[in-house]
């Protein structure tokens, strides 16, 4: 068995100065110090304490793809996160909304339950803030300094976000408003109907630039500056041809955020994978994915996503739905990986 042990010391000492104030008295004994006329040493020790942990075992993917450009963990994010030390140069993340509330709405003419499974079920406000501060502090460890994330949400969780996001010191660059063009139909008649979901784009420092492909996103907006409200539609049959996820996102949406915000062969990190459309946009458009699911259900489906795309008709034929990789490929093709480029791996 291995462990990890740690030592906490604490060394104190008192000193006698003679000094016309507390403030003088203090900068003499710190100036004493700092020249080391002062050093403290075992006989100050005022505070001893060891304790040891077992080492986990090493992770182990759950499944990674041929050529090593999409790996997935089953398990919880929280707990896999700190176990291994890796800087990705942006992260998506679709957490869970806490939307599932017992209501009710509309999908494909019937009456459905919003409720999506017991991880989206809400909590008090103070411990959905706890539990996001948690994660995205965690990602923040896992970003390049020149790194971005991104995260989607609706008015159930979106607001708590954006304060954990500048809490703990990132720069908020947009909010992009996904505005869906087939929005399922208000049953109740006593709301607007809800067509829009939240993405919030930051970077991980205010003061080391981000990567923002500006030239080609305005190229997709047929020559115009592209604005924060994104007009897609909401996911399609042909993305649920290996199972259902209830949350899936469309591959239309994954696809120009990653490419946006990333050069080829950059690492993208999902740690809320569900049916991995991130992996599957990042590896159509030539990145490397990372992503952590912790429903057995879900993590199957991903695999069968990867799987599927290593048919190259699929492979195409999926490229060639998604508009911006159409388009885009045609007028920047460096913005797609080449065969040849050295592989960086995870370290597992
Ligand atoms: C909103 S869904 C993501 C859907 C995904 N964007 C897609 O397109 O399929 C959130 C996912 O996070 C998973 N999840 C919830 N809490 C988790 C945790 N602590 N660690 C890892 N996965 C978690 C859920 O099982 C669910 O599949």
């Amino acid at each position: 068995m291995e462990y990890q042990v740690t030592i906490k010391e604490i060394l104190s000492r008192v000193i006698r100065v003679e000094s016309p104030t507390a403030k003088a008295a203090e900068d003499k004994v710190m100036q004493l110090y700092r020249n080391e006329e002062i050093v403290l040493d075992y006989s100050d020790l005022s505070f001893f304490d060891i304790y040891a942990d077992k080492i986990k075992e090493g992770i182990k993917p759950y499944y990674r793809s041929a050529s090593h450009d999409f790996t997935l963990l089953n398990g919880d994010c929280l707990d896999l996160l700190p176990q291994f030390n890796f800087h990705f140069d942006m992260i998506f993340a679709d957490p869970p909304y806490f939307l599932s509330n017992d209501g009710i709405s509309v999908q494909a003419g019937k009456i459905v339950s919003v409720n999506k499974g017991e991880w989206d079920r809400g909590g008090s406000p103070e411990q959905i803030d706890e539990f996001n501060r948690k994660w995205i502090s965690l990602c923040r460890d896992k970003l390049k300094e020149n790194g971005t994330i991104w995260i989607s949400g609706t008015y159930h969780n979106i607001f708590s976000v954006a304060n954990c996001l500048t809490e703990l010191g990132f720069k908020i660059l947009n909010v992009i408003t996904w505005a869906k063009t087939n929005p399922p139909p208000n049953i109740s008649c006593r709301y607007f109907t809800y067509s829009t979901e939240f993405i919030i784009w930051a970077r991980k420092s205010a003061k080391k630039p981000h990567q923002f492909n500006y030239e080609q996103m305005k190229q997709l907006n047929d020559d115009k500056q592209m604005t924060d409200v994104w007009r897609l539609p909401a996911i399609a049959p042909w993305e649920k041809t290996c199972g259902k996820h209830p949350t899936q996102k469309p591959l239309a949406l994954l696809t120009r955020i990653i490419l946006a915000s990333t050069d080829k062969n950059a690492w993208v990190l999902d740690p809320f994978a569900g049916s991995s459309t991130t992996g599957i946009a990042a590896n159509l458009v030539g990145r490397r994915f990372l992503g952590i699911e912790r429903e057995r259900e879900f993590a199957e489906i991903s695999r069968k996503r990867r799987e599927e795309i290593e048919d190259t008709n699929t492979y195409h034929n999926y490229r060639r739905k998604i508009k911006d990789i159409d388009k885009s490929e045609g007028l920047m093709p460096s913005l797609f990986a080449s065969e040849d480029e050295p592989i960086i791996d995870l370290p597992f």
